[in-house]
């Protein structure tokens, strides 16, 4: 997408742990100032920090979080 001649990426938080789906990017940098370069339309970012796969998200955090609602509801 662009705006004003100018590319534009379209970020959507998936909520409850789970990743931030961005769509349009050509380069992802982490925090490090790691350059990953992007080859899909849409990549998912890793938020819970569990990934084998960082910085993209790798499915880890739906059993990060049926851990937590478990030790909730034992709670
Ligand atoms: S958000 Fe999916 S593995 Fe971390």
């Amino acid at each position: 997408m662009t705006a004003g001649g100018r590319r534009s990426v379209v970020v959507t938080p998936c909520g409850d742990g789970g990743p931030i789906l961005v769509r349009g990017a050509d380069v992802i940098e982490d925090a490090d100032g790691t350059a990953h370069v992007v080859t899909r339309p849409v990549v998912a970012l890793c938020t819970c920090e569990k990934s084998q796969r960082l910085p993209w998200c790798d499915g880890t955090h739906k059993a990060v979080e049926r851990g937590r609602r478990r030790r909730e509801g034992a709670a």
